[in-house]
């Protein structure tokens, strides 16, 4: 028994049948797992391969290679810091520095609560909003300097403890 579903299996179906080429739907199966476990486990990689046709390292290249793909199970809010040129020549790297105080997690790692995963991330293009943070890619706090830090994480959790998941995955 692998990770898809019979649910997912047909919703897996319809994704590929969109494309002319089986592969063409990796990005969109590995979307669908992610949705509903959060991240890719690793047994996913061989059934997508197998559903597009493709092999498991063509397949796990892709999960590597865009940082939107998880390869381990990530907190209720994943923080995605830019420390790209732009971002660090704002304090992106100070900005950093208080993320981890407050968050008493590394780079990479998830709070014990589970509540955050921290990640340096490659320009967002948001250059002139410099530095900024992504919040589950979909919410993008900007000029984040390190005085803003507590208060955007108080927020986040406020905001979870409310009952708003909008932003949580
Ligand atoms: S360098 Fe950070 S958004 Fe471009």
């Amino acid at each position: 028994m692998g990770v898809f579903t019979e649910e997912m299996l047909k919703e897996a179906e319809n994704i590929v049948a969109q494309y002319p080429q089986r592969k063409a739907a990796i990005m969109p199966l590995l979307w669908l797992v992610q949705e509903r476990f959060g991240y890719i486990p690793n047994e996913a990689i061989a059934e997508v391969a197998e559903l597009t046709g493709t092999t498991p390292v063509h397949v796990e290249a892709v999960v590597k290679f865009y940082e939107m793909f998880h390869e381990r199970p990530v907190g209720k809010y994943q923080l995605m810091l830019c420390t790209n040129v732009s971002c660090l020549l704002r304090g992106a790297d100070k900005t950093l520095q208080k993320l981890k105080e407050v968050l008493g997690i590394d780079v990479g790692e998830t709070t014990p609560d589970g509540m955050f995963t921290l990640e340096e991330v490659e320009c967002l293009a948001a250059c002139d909003k410099a530095p900024v943070l992504l919040v589950n890619a979909v919410e993008l706090f900007e000029n984040v300097t390190p005085n803003k830090v507590e208060q955007i994480i108080a927020e986040l959790r406020q905001r979870y403890g409310s009952g708003d998941k909008e932003t949580i995955q």
